[in-house]
């Protein structure tokens, strides 16, 4: 017998403001076409004036807590993967933490930006593992909106804000593949690559937040390789195939990164979940909004094996197998 860390409820938050590309297309030199074309996006969400990071987390929070039927007196660890936190500190995850009422337990943030939601989850399922946790919420949000450089349109067009959360619970299992819960994650970094993606600005050295810059076509390039061997690896870590895999549940970047590492994989388009069309790239909120999106729309049935994957800044990369 083992621990295993399973996930129990799923939640998820978007602002109410939303942008189109042809509103952006007013804005800066781009076109609804260029965009559909290049990424898949058509649509992002803006957090309102006074919307904070912690706040969406807490509404995505809520909503996990309620699907899973749990009090959030009964968490005793909170993660908030996000770059875009309210302030340089306290963590987020505090914050969130008296906004959901609570005294007691561990709350801290991750940031490996675009991949922080699969750190965050990975970390979790470490500490509920070895008995440090019992049951954790595991959330990703960001505000990228108040990053961008609005008048950059080989960036401001890609990013998104919002925030989605998972709770998990101790469980447990036979320690074989056909569990329900987190079976394996494979996590990775690589410093080189930082001047690819990164923010000009910070606490420790301009004093200022700064804005997202990002050399787009050498991300493009690794994300795919990267990517495709992360799932691979992870999914031999757990003992399973490619054709195991019911749905894949991407970081939301480009349509076709999607498109290219579900090809490298031999799986289908049909079985990656999409959202990059109406929520853009929200960073590390990107794959537990995916995955609630496809919870509550019903696609995702007991015992599916899901396939999580994430590649941002640094570069961070990473997956997840996860047991439904
Ligand atoms: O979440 C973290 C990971 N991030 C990513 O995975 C992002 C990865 N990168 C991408 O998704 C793509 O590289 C982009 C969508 C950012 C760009 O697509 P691309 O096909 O790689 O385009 P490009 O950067 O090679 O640019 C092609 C052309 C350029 O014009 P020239 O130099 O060929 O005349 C750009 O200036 O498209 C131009 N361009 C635009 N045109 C209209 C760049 N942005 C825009 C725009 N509207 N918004």
């Amino acid at each position: 017998m083992t621990r295993r860390a399973r996930i129990v409820g799923t939640g998820s938050y978007l602002p109410q403001t939303i942008l189109t590309n042809a509103e952006l297309a007013a804005r800066v030199d781009t076109s609804d076409e260029w965009i559909v074309e290049r990424t898949g996006i058509r649509q992002r969400h803006i957090a309102a004036e006074g919307e904070f990071t912690s706040d969406l987390a807490t509404a995505a929070a809520r909503r996990a807590l309620e699907a899973a039927g749990i009090d959030a007196a009964q968490v005793d660890l909170i993660i908030v993967a996000t770059a875009t936190p309210d302030q340089t500190f306290p963590a987020c995850a505090t914050v969130v933490q008296h906004k959901l009422g609570m005294t007691a337990g561990v709350a801290f943030d991750v940031n490996a930006v675009c991949s922080g939601f699969l750190y965050a989850l990975s970390v979790a399922d470490a500490m509920i593992v070895t008995g440090a946790a019992n049951t954790a919420l595991v959330i990703g949000a960001e505000t990228f909106s108040r990053l961008l450089d609005w008048e950059d349109r080989g960036t401001c067009v890609l990013f998104g804000d919002g925030s989605g959360a998972v709770v998990l619970r101790a469980e447990t299992g036979s320690g074989a593949a056909t569990d329900r819960g987190i079976l394996a994650h494979r996590l990775h970094s690589d410093g080189r690559y930082n001047d690819l993606l990164y923010v000009d600005g910070g606490a420790g050295s301009t004093g200022t937040v700064g804005k997202l810059r990002m050399k787009g076509r050498e991300v493009f390039r690794h994300a795919v390789t990267n990517l495709a061997a992360v799932m691979t690896e992870t999914l031999a870590a757990a003992d399973l195939k490619a054709e195991d895999v019911a749905w894949v549940i991407p970081h939301q970047a480009n349509l076709r990164i999607l498109q290219g590492t579900a090809k490298k994989l031999g799986l289908p388009i049909e079985r990656v979940v999409v959202t990059v069309d109406r929520h853009a790239n929200t960073s590390a909120a990107s794959v537990p909004l995916a995955l609630d999106t496809a919870v509550r729309d019903g696609r995702i049935k007991p015992f599916d094996l899901l396939l999580l994957e994430a590649m941002g800044g640094g570069f961070t990369w990473g997956a997840a197998a996860v047991r439904w």
